[in-house]
């Protein structure tokens, strides 16, 4: 059988006078380059096999050209020719083969270890939300921006004047003892947090002339023991209305719309009497219960109406702390816990998560 090593001798020294035997002898070579190419495409080192098949002065192939080709007797010589040619052929056509494929799985482990993995969990980037009670305030104003109020704000730190005295709640009225008011330590003019947003309506009325028409987002305290539905700090959103000719039918009839708006056209208002010294008369303002629309559940303790707000026509005492003239002007007012509308409608049982920046509780509302 032919070795490669055969190719070191002539046809003659190895006995080859025949094209049969030529024929076989080509045989057994593309065989032994067969197996070699099948061992080096595994180690992947085509380069070797290329050098010891095809180099041009060791190569086998050329070995075969010096020593069997050239001086192959006349009778096998066209053979031999033939055959080397053939030879050739098969193994250049299997290098170039070889290499494509070489290349293609480089490539293709080249792309496995940069692939991206689309299955795995992407890097989350916590993105902030306004919160819960932003939201409401936003979309309180642009209830009330749509009808033509405008958004005032005002001190945090108020005097007993503009939160109790100018709003006709004198000293020693037991609508003060209500309100549980926070003093400011060591200050001579009493200063306190204003338990309310009304000191703004006085403000508002101080500096300009009528028409006025504002609401006033902002933080109120109160000395309240705090509990599932009780802060020290809540918030409140304002209104006032004053002008010429305002009725308690623009009153009511605002309120209403009020109440469409932010709770639905379904929702009813109703209003209760009820007392607040700068307002004549007030009412409380009920909505129809959001959960069950007004057939009775326990969110509304069965009565089917929810508490909405205060409010009420402006008292004509409040007008002559402020240079109004009440015998021209009338108006309205309202104050409403911006907490208690958002749990309500966002259907929020403790007032504390409103507080606590708890992020599993903000996620909800994104
Ligand atoms: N200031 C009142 C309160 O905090 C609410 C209110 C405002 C009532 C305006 C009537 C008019 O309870």
């Amino acid at each position: 059988m032919a070795t490669t090593d055969s190719t070191k001798q002539t046809l003659a020294q190895m006995g080859v006078d025949s094209p049969t035997k030529v024929a076989s002898l080509f045989d057994d070579l593309r065989s032994a380059f067969d197996r070699d190419v099948a061992h080096e495409i595994s180690s992947l080192d085509l380069e070797a096999a290329r050098v010891k098949w095809l180099g041009r002065k060791a190569g086998i192939l050329a070995e075969i050209g010096d020593n069997w080709l050239k001086p192959a007797a006349k009778e096998i010589k066209p053979a031999v020719g033939q055959s080397l040619n053939a030879l050739k052929a098969h193994v250049e056509g299997q290098f170039t083969a070889l290499a494509a494929a070489k290349d293609t799985a480089r490539e293709q482990s080249a792309a496995a270890r940069d692939q991206i993995d689309l299955s795995l969990p992407g890097v989350e980037r916590a993105i902030g939300t306004r919160h819960l009670i932003r939201q409401t305030y936003e979309e309180l104003e642009r209830i009330f921006l749509s009808i033509g109020f405008r958004v005032v704000e005002g001190p945090e730190i108020e005097t007993p004047y503009y939160n109790f005295e100018a709003l006709n709640i004198p000293e020693h009225h037991p609508a003060r003892d209500n309100m549980d008011t926070f003093y400011i330590e060591g200050s001579k003019a009493g200063h306190l947090l204003r338990t309310h947003t009304s000191p703004m309506q006085i403000r508002t009325m101080e500096k300009e002339k009528p028409p006025v028409r504002i609401i006033v987002p902002g933080k109120v305290y109160r000395r309240d023991n705090p509990d599932s539905t009780h802060g020290y700090m809540f918030h409140q959103i304002e209104g006032l209305a004053v002008d010429t000719d305002i009725t308690f039918c623009d009153f009511k009839g605002t309120v209403e719309y009020f109440v469409r708006e932010f709770l639905g056209p379904k929702a009813k208002t109703r209003l209760r009497p009820s007392y607040f010294p700068f307002t004549e008369p007030s009412a409380e303002v009920d909505a129809t219960c959001h959960v069950c629309g007004g057939s009775g559940c326990r969110v509304c303790k069965f009565s089917g109406w929810i508490e909405l707000f205060g409010a009420g026509m402006v008292n004509p005492a409040v007008y002559g702390c402020v240079n109004y003239d009440p015998e021209k002007l009338s108006g309205f007012a309202f104050g409403m816990g911006v907490d208690r509308l958002a749990m309500m409608k966002y259907g929020v049982g403790e007032l504390p998560v409103l507080t606590q920046n708890d992020v599993r509780f903000l996620r909800q509302f994104p």
